[in-house]
């Protein structure tokens, strides 16, 4: 979604504030955008604007083309079109009189709001809502002098979801910012101060941070911050420091971002592990302030998400179930909120995002809020809206994911959820600690065999590269291979536009086999033969079943599992692992897979056509 960058800087004006602000839009790129644009406040002369659809790149050549004056204060933008399609016209600044202004999120209340400027004459020149939002502050600051007033005014007057920043022509020294419902934090430099989207956009110049709260507006000089609320008052924003350094977004010599996370994935797994027991091993998870009594209490739990943190949480449905024996519902984030769904105050609502700022999953946090629940955020961002809002939180500890198509984020996500699992089994005594200390001891033996997996993966590479003609792939799973089976799936469509579907492989003989046709390739995730026997023979019936009817059976399965081997025309090996755990291994080929046919077909694996990063909008 929209990336934000806001700067200011102190002694002599000159063309730092650009340089930072386009380079934090680079960082931002991953968010997914269509259009982008810069303003910056000239002292003396006034506002100097671009603005170019399509990638970045166009802006800076629109630039270096048409270079802009040195500048005080200066703002950057990359859109994500919602009202009004990627054009330059749309693309944000807006400018009305002599205020600029950008805006990730929707005004509801536009059409009604465009109405009355229009009979007060204001002139629009986009499609957009945010246009309005301009016009609406260059009225507020004509009524007082002052930028912060007028973003408070406005802001009390808007509906929907807003991140705003706004310059003044005559204020070079300033830029002011608000939120409701959508992401802003401050970076705090030495003589100069920023404000992004999130902590990339600044994190080359400053690790110290704040986050605002919601409903704030936020003024940056030089050096001063002043944070308030809509009304004015004074507002106490929380200070912090980014643990993640600049180079940690960067690519580390890999093809794509995407590479480099599926590459990453068992530092993800275990930094996400580390520090979570005491010196007597037992687990402990600090930042989770419930109260210990309401966690005994909770009589179910339901899992939040949306695509991929969903099949996270298909995934601890299984483990949590199996430990805890709670009850465990796993729905996507916009359809529970719609629902009507049961829940109460011994619900456990479990919200899992990387982003903690997907608008779905956060209106399901409030949702359960409302109907008394706990709510608890499995987040990847630091500073994001999710974990604010919930009663607590469980990091995970991935890094900055800049693909847009989500790898390592999952796999951290199922290992906190594993976490979080084996702390309720440990609290409520559905586990003795040494079988708790059994589990984490498997848990660490992890991201080893993740990197086994990896090292591996050069047959799988081979085998993706020869389908890249491919139209159609299927994947098949049984429990925790299911969810791993979707997970498959959805990679392959996102990454190489490729139709891909994954189904229960008990479901298969209900409908799905219609589909099977001689040369189908069918991906099949198969159970550790060491686990249920039932479960593992059953699916290797369901492999002969397709490959009876003519399909190419592609195998993800156990070291020493022979039973499949007659019946496939390619076996992936994965390590031994309990069969809770296995999902963290299996999954692994089908992204090396998604990712290498799309890029044998040319595809930017980082930023697939038409998805972004982070959803903001519902
Ligand atoms: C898929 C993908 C998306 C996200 C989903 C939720 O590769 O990245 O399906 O998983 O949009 O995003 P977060 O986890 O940020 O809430």
């Amino acid at each position: 979604m929209c990336g934000i960058v806001g700067y200011v800087g102190s002694g002599p004006v000159s063309t730092r504030g650009l340089e930072v602000v386009i380079e934090g839009l680079r960082r931002l790129e991953y968010r997914g955008y269509d259009s982008a644009g810069v303003a910056l406040v000239v002292p003396g002369v006034g506002l100097a604007t671009a603005k170019k659809a399509g990638k970045l790149a166009n802006l800076v050549e629109e630039l270096d083309a048409h270079p802009l004056p040195a500048a005080g204060a200066a703002i950057g933008h990359t859109r994500w079109a919602t009202h009004g399609g990627p054009t330059d016209t749309n693309a944000h600044p807006h400018v009305a009189g002599k205020i600029a202004v950008i805006h990730n999120g929707i005004v509801e209340n536009f059409v009604r709001l465009k109405a009355d400027l229009l009979a007060q004459g204001a002139v629009f020149t986009s499609e957009t809502d945010t246009e309005v939002v301009a016009h609406l502050l260059s009225a507020a600051y004509d009524l007082t002098g002052d930028l912060t007033a007028a973003m408070a005014t406005v802001a009390r007057s808007l509906e929907g979801t807003f991140t705003l920043l706004a310059v003044h022509a005559d204020h070079p020294e300033e830029v002011v910012g608000a939120r409701h419902d959508s992401p802003l934090v401050v970076g705090l430099g030495e003589g100069e101060n920023f404000l992004g989207s999130d902590v990339a956009a600044f994190i080359a110049h400053t690790r110290e941070a704040l986050e605002l709260g919601q409903d704030e507006i936020v003024t940056i000089t030089a050096t001063s911050v002043q944070v308030t609320d809509f009304d004015g008052n004074p507002a106490h924003a929380r200070r912090f420091t980014v643990d993640w350094d600049a180079a940690a977004a960067e690519k580390g010599g890999f093809r794509s971002f995407m590479d480099k996370e599926i590459a990453d994935q068992p530092q993800a797994v275990a930094d996400t592990l580390l520090g979570r027991t005491d010196a007597a091993g037992r687990l402990v998870l600090d930042e989770l302030r419930i109260d210990e009594a309401v966690l005994r209490s909770i009589d179910k739990i339901v899992v939040v998400a949306c695509g991929t943190a969903a099949y996270a949480g298909h995934v601890a449905k299984y483990a949590i179930e199996h430990w805890c024996r709670i009850p465990v519902e796993v729905e996507l984030a916009h359809e529970f909120r719609y629902r009507d769904p049961v829940v109460d105050e011994r619900t456990l609502v479990v919200a899992i995002s990387q982003s903690g700022e997907t608008m779905d999953t956060l209106m399901a946090v409030r949702h359960g809020h409302e109907q008394g629940s706990t709510t608890l955020a499995i987040v990847n961002t630091h500073g994001s809206t999710i974990p604010r809002e919930s009663d607590a939180v469980l990091y995970t500890h991935a890094g900055p994911e800049v693909a847009v198509a989500s790898t390592k984020a999952f796999l951290a996500q199922i290992t906190a959820a594993y976490l979080l699992g084996l702390y309720l089994a440990q609290l409520r005594g559905n586990m003795f600690a040494d079988e708790v200390a059994t589990h984490l001891a498997e848990l660490r033996a992890m991201p080893a065999k993740i990197q086994t997996v990896l090292d591996r993966a050069g047959r799988v590479r081979q085998i993706a590269r020869w389908m890249a003609d491919t139209q159609t792939v299927l994947f098949l799973g049984r429990h925790v291979g299911y969810p791993v089976a979707m997970e498959g799936a959805l990679k392959l469509k996102e990454l190489a536009y490729i139709h891909a579907e994954g189904f229960a492989a008990g479901e298969l003989k209900h409908g799905p086999i219609a589909l099977i046709e001689p040369g189908q390739p069918v991906f099949v995730v198969v159970p550790s033969p060491r686990g249920r026997h039932s479960l593992h023979s059953k699916v290797v019936s369901n492999i002969q079943e397709i490959r009876a009817r003519g399909a190419r059976t592609l195998v993800i399965a156990e070291d020493g599992d022979e039973d499949v081997v007659p019946f496939a025309d390619e076996v992936f090996r994965v390590p031994q692992a309990p069969t809770l755990l296995a999902p963290l291994l299996t999954v692994v080929p089908l992204q090396v897979f998604a990712c290498e046919l799309a890029n044998a077909k040319g595809l930017d694996v980082d930023q697939p056509r038409n998805l972004a990063k982070s959803v903001t909008v519902e």
